[in-house]
């Protein structure tokens, strides 16, 4: 991402030229982020036994996860869908976790290799495998008393969250699996998003570490995803190479002398950099002398801030200049205070928000017909958009080598319509 004289260019082909071309709201995806950020996580584990997986629930577009399986990964899938779309990507079935959340019989039917992985989260589900005779190899997630994450709606491990079996309960989940005669090769442990310190996660691996004794047909140990990735400008990188390297000395040996391998499932750390949501400032307006910008994009295309009080970084792409951008950021430069808000009917629906409030950003002077740029929005962007006040998902363009193709094309009508009377 850079902006060649005043223009914001997302590997090296110019936004307004995107948004001419494919129209605004749309998600752009620069391919050499993805590449690079797979090849940090790639080398900061290389000391250990290690496959890297990817939780595909951050960006499942077809085009990314085959880039992303090129690479070598695995994929951690959530639901039936996402299974599907990874086996369409290419990823081989015993490279597919299926990572259970209060998965219901149909779900387990509805897998469609004997060879996926099913992660477990529960007793129950254990007990519906078990009435069904699933043949699949299973993993068991465990709740490793540590959690972590941006929000409180991310930490997935720790008191009152839905996930994990409790430790309590482990030696009676092993028991219903060995009866039934279910091979238990994995334990996996994950405890939130956007964890920006390695203490927790390395709490959590120990914890792991310490049950292998008790599952001699163990073949992995996975560490989950969750590495946290900056948003704002001065928000460091997380210590990817520290993580490795604390990882290996802690559970090198005892990987080795077990012969396991480690995974690592991360998903925002290999997208969210990657993705830029383009949208047009449609309107402008002075309330109660607060300056606001409307876009043609709205929390439908990109809940995060509306959801979490995220920060999206947003730059102008018709008119600025390196300093504005995130990572080159110079405070320096002019800028007006504005809120940025969306063109759903829900007053909710504003992209500059923090502590459950809407505030102004600083942002470089916007006008009517120019470009925005909501960075970093490659994670759980895309991913998380809905059909709200009947609103089409935008289109997903991939920037690579210098070229730009559609890899999602925009919603017509006809998919409002589809399977209604
Ligand atoms: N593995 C499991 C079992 C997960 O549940 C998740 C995320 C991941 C891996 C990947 O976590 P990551 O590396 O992306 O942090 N919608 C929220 C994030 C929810 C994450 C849910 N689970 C957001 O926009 O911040």
């Amino acid at each position: 991402m850079e902006y060649v004289q005043e223009i914001l260019h997302l590997g090296g082909v110019s936004v307004p030229a995107l948004a001419e071309r494919f129209g605004t709201p749309l998600y752009v995806y620069e391919a050499a982020s993805i590449r690079k950020q797979v090849a940090n996580v790639r080398d900061a584990f290389a000391a250990l036994p290690f496959r890297p997986f990817y939780a595909m629930k951050a960006n499942s577009n077809l085009a990314l996860l085959r880039l992303i399986r090129e690479h070598g990964f695995g994929c951690d899938a959530v639901s039936p869908g996402e299974i599907h779309l990874a086996l369409r990507a290419g990823f081989a079935p015993e490279s597919i976790w299926f990572t259970c959340s209060n998965t219901s019989f149909e779900d387990f039917r509805a897998v469609p290799d004997p060879r996926i992985v099913i992660n477990l989260n529960s007793v129950s589900e254990i007990d519906k495998i078990v009435e069904l005779g699933l043949p699949n190899p299973v993993a068991l997630r465990v709740n490793p008393d540590v959690g972590a994450g941006h929000h409180a709606d991310v930490i997935t491990a720790g008191e009152s969250v839905k996930f994990g079996i409790d430790l309590a309960e482990l030696e009676t989940a092993r028991m219903l699996l060995e009866d039934a005669g279910s091979s238990i090769v994995g334990l996996h442990a994950h405890i939130g998003s956007g964890v920006d310190s390695l203490a927790p996660l390395l709490a959590s691996a120990e914890c792991l570490l310490e049950l292998i004794d008790d599952f001699p047909e163990l073949r992995w140990l996975n560490f989950g995803g969750g590495i946290a990735t900056p948003y704002r400008p001065g928000d460091a990188e997380f210590p990817i190479a520290e993580y490795g390297a604390a990882l290996a000395r802690i559970a090198g040996p005892r990987l080795r002398e077990r012969n396991l391998t480690a995974i690592l499932e991360p998903g925002r750390y290999v997208v969210a950099a990657s993705g830029v949501l383009i949208a047009r400032v449609t309107t402008k307006r002075v309330s109660a002398g607060v300056d606001w910008a409307g876009v043609d994009a709205g929390f439908n295309d990109l809940v995060r801030p509306s959801k979490y009080d995220a920060y999206h970084h947003i730059v102008n792409a018709t008119r600025g200049e390196t300093g504005a951008l995130r990572e080159t950021y110079d405070a320096s430069l002019h800028r007006e205070e504005i809120v940025v808000a969306g063109n759903l009917c829900e007053s909710g629906d504003v992209f500059t928000r923090a502590n459950h409030r809407v505030v102004t950003r600083a942002i470089e002077p916007l006008r009517v017909g120019d470009l925005v740029a909501f960075c970093d929005a490659g994670a759980y962007g895309f991913s998380m958009a809905s059909h709200y006040n009947a609103r089409l998902l935008p289109a997903e363009v991939l920037v690579d080598g210098g070229e730009a193709r559609i890899i999602r094309e925009r919603q017509g009508l006809d998919d409002l319509f589809r399977g209604m009377e």
